[in-house]
């Protein structure tokens, strides 16, 4: 562990620090969970623009009972039943935008994101015209966490959007009717529309530059590209009391960044090599651990090993090119993957 100035946090790599934290959500908070840069930003706004901060800061940035009330509200739509039944909707999604695609494309525009925008649209009841404008949603939230300094452009388009993500969402029924407060509710589908948007993107992404025409195990697959590819690398923890953790004093208030990327390249615990055929034990980080573990895990899976499917059904090609990744301190994906989608036996 090591105190990183860029970051202005402890960064944890060693997967045992990383599992002891996250099994200990009381001495270590989510509260500030994408990092003290935005903490700091939001102690200098005014309540309405505050509040529209706080959007990002709901079930993924809450504790104890009420973390466990926003998350049982949630589950819902991601119980294991409600995820199987998503199956032939998400296959003819994929089928039908791999159909869609010219000779050669960008696989992360013109298939990844798009197809990872309509699944979560599908869960969260929005109908497919709609589509485009959570995109509008999402890039202003990854500019805003992405490390690098918050701008005034940054915290203005920000806010432009989430006037916009707060009038859209406010008309929908999601979540409605339960023990939700109305920004808890609109903080939710922000969540959900974010983490299983870009994510999705990346692992889709990273999967296709890992597929091997020969490969059977492609549920091992989606799950090494989650560890290897860390299509997120961590988040943030902020200590609630003064605690020593792997020899390191940590004062209350201390930020710590979880750098799941680095545990799940532990040598103590794994090997760096790419195998689809790993036990599942150990487990990863890739989806976090404890009471925060990903909420869309299961939906992420599944989505990962249909795409792989559809994808090996075609003679697919990737565009050999160097490999470009975007720039952001939690997300991690390609920028841009030139591909060749092939045709589907008739
Ligand atoms: C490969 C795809 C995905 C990866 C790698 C991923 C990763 C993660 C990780 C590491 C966390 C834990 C955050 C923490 O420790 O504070 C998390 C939480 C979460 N994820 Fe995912 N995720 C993925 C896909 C999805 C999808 C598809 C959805 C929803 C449609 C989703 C929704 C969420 C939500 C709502 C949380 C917060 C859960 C809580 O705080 O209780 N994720 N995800």
């Amino acid at each position: 562990m090591e105190f990183d100035p860029r970051i202005n946090a402890q960064r944890v790599t060693a997967y045992a620090d990383l599992r002891a934290v996250l099994a200990d959500p009381v001495t270590f908070s989510s509260r500030n969970m994408t990092g003290p840069q935005v903490a700091a930003v939001a102690a200098l706004l005014p309540p309405e623009q505050r509040r529209l901060l706080e959007l990002m800061s709901s079930l993924n940035a809450a504790d104890g009972t009420r973390h466990a009330r926003i998350r049982a509200a949630a589950n819902q739509k991601f119980t294991p039943s409600a995820v199987r039944q998503m199956a032939d909707s998400i296959r003819s999604r994929a089928r039908r935008l791999l159909d869609e695609l010219p000779e050669e494309a960008d696989f992360v525009s013109e298939f990844a994101a798009p197809f990872a925008l309509g699944v979560v649209g599908d869960v969260l009841g929005v109908p497919e015209p709609d589509f485009p404008l959570f995109r509008e949603f999402v890039a202003p939230v990854l500019e805003l966490t992405s490390g690098e300094e918050v701008s005034e452009r940054v915290l203005g388009s920000y806010f432009a959007a989430m006037h916009e993500f707060c009038a859209y969402f406010g008309r929908s029924n999601a979540f409605k009717g339960g023990q939700l407060s109305e920004q808890e509710r609109l903080s939710l589908c922000l969540a959900i529309v974010v983490a299983g948007t870009d994510s999705t993107t990346n692992l889709l992404s990273s999967t296709l530059l890992r597929l091997d025409h020969r490969e059977r195990r492609l549920g091992g697959v989606v799950e090494e590209v989650v560890r290897l590819d860390a299509p997120f690398i961590g988040f943030f923890r902020t200590a609630t009391c003064p605690v020593t953790m792997a020899g390191v004093k940590i004062a209350e208030g201390e930020h710590l960044f979880l750098d799941y990327a680095a545990g799940n390249r532990d040598p103590r615990v794994f090997t760096e090599d790419f195998d689809p055929g790993r036990p599942s034990v150990p487990a990863h980080l890739g989806f976090g651990y404890g009471p925060h573990y990903c909420l869309g895990a299961g939906l992420a899976r599944l989505e990962g090993r249909i795409v792989a499917e559809e994808l090996l059904d075609r003679s697919f090609e990737v565009v050999e090119q160097p490999v470009r990744h975007r720039k952001h301190l939690i997300s991690h994906g390609p920028a841009e993957l030139r591909f060749r989608p092939g045709r589907r036996p008739t």
